[in-house]
């Protein structure tokens, strides 16, 4: 595991924007696998730079997200398929059809699961995982729990997540209770993960993650276990 820390949020988001830009160089047709949240902002920012001076060419580029609300439509501007598209997917060279975030909407949300698994398993797994981190550990929506769990699913978002996510709605109560999440599995299988966190708040479960013990407790430890790891963290 490499673990750098940097003084700023903009470092972290060049060093982040740095790695996912050698992958896409490297391998233009790469699988990345994205994430959304307050975090990756800055990365995408300086990606859609890049981009637009044509320093990086995102057009046999896919992505697979990591998660979606369930019952937010593409047109709602709180789901995360608004959400990339709006502050990556439009201003991006990107084929649209080529970028793949869960349908919470999906009539049958159990088969929407799978059929999300056998799309990233269809296109050869995920080459570069972008994660953040929720302050209980969670990485997508897996949540704390008892046992690790494999396979794209639906999940209970715990309180806490709850709360954090209501600063992005006018209340608490508007903030959906469910989720379709990628499981382990996907996420564990990437050829490379970076994990990028900033802020004092995160310092606590980013020790705990990365330096203590690995329990579905801390979703997020299970990445030690990950052959090709970089976590990036900015103090301010
Ligand atoms: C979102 C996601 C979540 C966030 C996490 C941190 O797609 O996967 O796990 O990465 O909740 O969110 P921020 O970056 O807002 O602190």
């Amino acid at each position: 595991m490499k673990f750098i820390t940097v003084d700023t949020y903009a470092k972290m988001s060049r060093r982040a924007a740095n790695i996912i830009s050698a992958q896409v160089i490297l391998k233009p047709d790469s699988v990345l696998g994205l994430a959304t949240g307050s975090t990756p902002l800055g990365t995408y920012k300086q990606l859609i730079d890049w981009n637009e001076k044509g320093d990086i060419d995102f057009s046999q580029a896919v992505t697979v997200n990591l998660d979606e609300y369930v019952a937010l439509d593409s047109s709602n501007n709180q789901s995360y398929r608004f959400f990339m598209n709006k502050n990556f997917f439009e201003h991006i060279n990107i084929n649209m059809n080529n970028t793949f975030v869960p349908n919470g909407c999906a009539a049958d949300l159990e088969e929407e699961c799978k059929r999300y698994d056998e799309n990233i398993s269809r296109l050869g797994g995920i080459d570069l995982q972008l994660l953040g981190i929720g302050h209980d550990g969670h990485i997508g929506f897996n949540e704390p729990d008892k046992y690790f769990v494999k396979n794209t699913h639906i999940v209970d978002l715990h309180e806490s997540t709850v709360k954090a996510n209501s600063r992005f709605f006018s209340s608490e109560d508007e903030v959906p209770k469910r989720a379709i999440t990628m499981g382990m599995v996907s996420i564990m299988q990437a050829k490379k993960i970076l994990l990028i966190a900033s802020g004092k708040a995160k310092r606590d479960i980013l020790e705990k993650a990365f330096f203590g013990p690995i329990t579905p407790e801390i979703p997020a430890s299970i990445l030690q276990l990950h052959p090709d790891i970089t976590v990036i963290y900015s103090e301010d």
